[in-house]
């Protein structure tokens, strides 16, 4: 059986990865991740029982857990999505996005490096590296234009930066080591399981709980928003059949204002879960401090995986918010979990004789 190590398998983009290889796929999936307060096990719950899907948690920084998973599992690659992902957290906190970001995927390439050199040939060039980034390393665009895979990197927070660090060291692995890499640089995911810290499902449940919607600024900053089950699909084919060294941009083609996706949070909201006495959730709009060094506007042109690896997106942005409004009000145990802190349990209850 053909073996894969996902990295981060626990968290948002990660789970929806693990669940799309587990159902389509046959590949044996190893799943490393450390479980900071953005794993969350219970993502996993419909897997749990799958053969072919081994938890395990560890440190990407941790360089002798990392060389005993690969010399006991020996994949035939690697998709990397550890990392501290959230913006907000690396303003008030930069420090643990340079250790994982930076310091675990130089750790991580280390050890794939050591473990790729001992393969055959024809098994060395058949593996690969996938790390997975964000448009956020290309800066901020103005009212026109779009990322793309030759746009010039200009990072602004401690997040982005962190990221931009890690995808230039995977491009130096595959420039001077000739590790065969891909790396994806993708805009804004939205969807199920996604930690209520990020602004679509914390507006969904504040709005819920009848707290106010914080929109930063004015809300007329710009996102390219993707469902998160077809960034998993683009995920997929850019590991199995992207071309060695290259890079994939990958977006939504949705770009919509902060304002107007609350707006439109609210309405479904109003359709699917009324306040009731006449209450709108939009009376809970409440405009913020803007965030520091807020990048202005973000958007993809995502025509080189189209052409090349024929990858189009599934959802429109109002397909996937409906379905995503649907999931959270369906899945009030997931969120009351999360909220209580009770996730961090389920690890213990559920997957502890499973560890490796
Ligand atoms: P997330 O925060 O939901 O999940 C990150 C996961 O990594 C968690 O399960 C966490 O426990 C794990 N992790 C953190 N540090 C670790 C370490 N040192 N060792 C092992 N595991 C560790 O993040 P996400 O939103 O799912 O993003 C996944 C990846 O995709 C990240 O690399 C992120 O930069 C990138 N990305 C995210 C988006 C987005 O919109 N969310 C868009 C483009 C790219
Ligand atoms: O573009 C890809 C990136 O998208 C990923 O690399 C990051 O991991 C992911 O977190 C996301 O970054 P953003 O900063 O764009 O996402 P966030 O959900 O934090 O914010 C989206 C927009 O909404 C942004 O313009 C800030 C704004 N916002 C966010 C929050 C949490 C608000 O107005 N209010 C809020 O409370």
């Amino acid at each position: 059986m053909r073996t894969l190590f996902i990295t981060g398998g626990a968290g948002f983009i990660g789970s929806a990865l693990v669940r799309l290889l587990l159902a389509e796929s046959d590949w044996r999936v190893v799943n490393i991740d450390k479980l900071t307060y953005a794993g969350n096990l219970e993502s996993l719950a419909a897997v749990a029982d799958s053969e072919r899907h081994l938890f395990v948690q560890a440190d990407v920084a941790d360089r002798a857990a990392m060389d005993e998973l690969f010399a006991r599992h020996r994949p035939q690659g690697v998709i990397h999505l550890a990392a501290e992902s959230h913006v907000d957290r690396s303003i008030l906190g930069p420090a643990e996005f340079v250790q994982t970001n930076i310091v675990g995927t130089y750790v991580l390439l280390e050890a794939v490096r050591a473990y790729w050199s001992g393969l055959a040939e024809d098994e060395r060039s058949r593996f690969r590296f996938h790390h997975v980034s964000t448009d956020e390393v290309f800066g901020s665009l103005g009212p026109q234009g779009l990322f793309s895979e030759t746009t010039a990197y200009d990072p602004r927070s401690p997040y982005s930066s962190s990221k931009a660090a890690a995808d230039h060291l995977v491009r130096a692995w595959y420039h001077t080591y000739g590790l065969p890499v891909v790396v994806t640089n993708c805009s804004n995911n939205y969807g199920p399981y996604q930690f209520p810290e990020k602004l679509i499902p914390l507006m969904v449940l504040n709005a819920l709980a009848g707290k106010p919607l914080p929109i930063y600024g004015r809300g007329d900053n710009v996102r390219d928003w993707l469902y998160v089950d077809d960034h998993a699909r683009a995920l997929r084919l850019a590991f199995e059949r992207g071309q060695a060294g290259a890079t994939y941009c990958i977006g939504g083609n949705a770009e919509r204002t902060n304002l107007e996706v609350v707006d439109r949070l609210c309405a479904l909201l109003d359709e699917l879960r009324p306040r009731g006495e006449g209450r709108r959730y939009g009376e809970l709009k409440t405009f913020v401090t803007d965030r520091p060094g807020h990048d202005r506007r973000y958007a993809i042109d995502a025509g080189h995986i189209r052409r090349e690896l024929g990858w189009a997106p599934q959802e429109s942005f109002d397909s996937g918010l409906r379905k995503t409004v649907a999931w959270y009000l369906e899945n009030s145990q997931w969120v009351a979990h999360v909220q209580s802190g009770e996730y961090r349990q389920w690890v213990r209850q559920n997957y502890s004789e499973r560890r490796a």
